[in-house]
C-alpha cells in the first residue's frame, strides 16, 4: 500500500498537503533521494544518507534529523507500508516561508516528505534496450546536488520521447556527462568506461556500486571522459539508476550500438549486480 509521511505524520499520498509558500513548490528548494527496496528492505541505505546528507550541506540546509533517525524513519516507512519491492522517496525542501523571498528565512523547519511506492520487479528476460538520442546538457553547473528542481531533465527527456527515442545521453563541451536521469557507461574494446565525478553529474549509487563491483572482480574499468566519437563508436552502452539498475541501449541517434542487443560485459556486470543483490538479502 502507498503510503506518505509529511512532517511527522503517517497518511495517504494523495491526501498530503503542503502549504503554498513551501520554498520546495515556490523555488524548488529542496533536495531528494530515491532508495530501491527488494524483499521489503533499503538496498544500499548508507550511501544514499551519505548523498542526502551531502545534498543538504551543498545547500546549506541542516539535516533535521540524525542519520539513526532517519533510518530508523525510513525503515518503520517500508514496514508501515507493507511493499517488499518498492521505491522510496525522501524529499527534504527548506520550509516554509511568507512572504516570499529569495533570502533564506531564518528558524524555519524544513518540510520532511516520505513515500512508499510499489515498484514492479524488473525481470531480467523482459529487458528491451532503448533508443536513445544525444542532447546539449544545458542544465546547471551543479547536477551533482540532488535538487527537485528538474525542469531541465524533464525537457530534455520529453523532447527525446516527443522525437520518438526512450531518453537522452547529455553532451557538455562535447563529452558525454549522463541521461536524464541516470548515469552513462559504455565500453570500448573490453574496457568500461564512465564519466569520472564532477559537478556536471549525479554521482549516482548505482554507478558508483557498479565501478567497485567491476574492480573487485578485476574487471577493465575507467573514470574518463567520453567524447561524442567515442560514445556512438562503442561496442556497448548502458544507463544506470535506482529504478532501473542498469539497463542496455541499443542504438544512439539511429545508430546501432554493438549488435543492437544488451553486450557481454552488460550481462557480466548485471549478474555481478544480481548477485551483490542477493548477497546483501541474505545478509
Ligand atoms: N534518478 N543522474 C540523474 C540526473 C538522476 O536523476 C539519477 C537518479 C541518476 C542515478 O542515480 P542513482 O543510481 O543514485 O539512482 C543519475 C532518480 C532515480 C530519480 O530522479 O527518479
Amino acid at each position: 500500500m502507498a503510503i506518505a509521511y509529511l512532517n511527522g505524520e503517517w497518511l495517504a499520498p494523495e491526501k498530503a498537503r503542503v502549504s503554498v509558500f513551501d520554498r520546495g513548490f515556490m523555488f524548488g528548494d529542496g533536495i531528494y533521494e530515491v532508495m530501491p527496496v527488494y524483499e521489503g528492505r533499503i538496498f544500499t541505505l548508507e550511501q544514499h544518507l551519505v548523498r542526502l546528507g551531502r545534498s543538504l550541506g551543498e545547500i546549506r540546509l541542516r539535516s533535521p534529523m540524525s542519520d539513526d533517525e532517519w533510518k530508523i524513519l525510513l525503515t518503520h516507512a517500508i514496514e508501515k507500508s507493507g511493499e517488499q519491492t518498492a521505491l522510496l522517496y525522501l524529499q527534504v525542501t527548506r520550509g516554509i516561508a511568507s512572504p516570499r523571498s529569495h533570502e533564506y528565512p531564518q528558524d524555519v523547519t524544513p518540510t520532511v516528505l516520505i513515500t512508499v511506492t510499489q515498484a514492479p520487479q524488473l525481470l531480467r528476460d523482459s529487458v528491451v534496450p532503448y533508443r536513445m538520442v544525444t542532447k546539449r546538457d544545458f542544465r546547471w553547473g551543479r547536477g551533482d546536488i540532488k535538487v527537485v528542481s528538474l525542469i531541465a531533465n524533464g525537457l530534455l527527456k520529453n523532447e527525446a520521447l516527443d522525437e520518438g527515442y526512450d531518453d537522452a545521453i547529455l553532451l557538455r563541451d562535447g563529452e558525454v556527462t549522463e541521461s536524464t536521469s541516470s548515469n552513462v557507461f559504455i565500453a570500448v574494446n573490453g574496457v568500461i568506461i564512465t564519466p569520472p565525478k564532477s559537478h556536471f553529474l549525479l554521482h549516482g549509487i548505482t554507478r558508483d556500486h557498479l565501478v567497485e563491483l567491476a574492480r573487485s572482480n578485476g574487471l577493465a574499468i575507467e573514470e574518463r571522459a567520453i567524447s561524442e566519437a567515442e560514445l556512438l563508436g562503442a561496442d556497448e552502452v548502458w544507463i544506470t539508476s535506482t529504478g532501473h539498475e542498469l539497463w542496455p541501449v541499443s542504438e544512439v541517434n539511429g545508430r546501432p550500438v554493438g549488435n543492437g542487443e544488451a553486450g557481454v560485459i552488460w550481462q557480466t556486470l548485471d549478474r555481478l549486480f544480481q548477485e551483490s543483490k542477493s548477497t546483501y538479502l541474505r545478509s
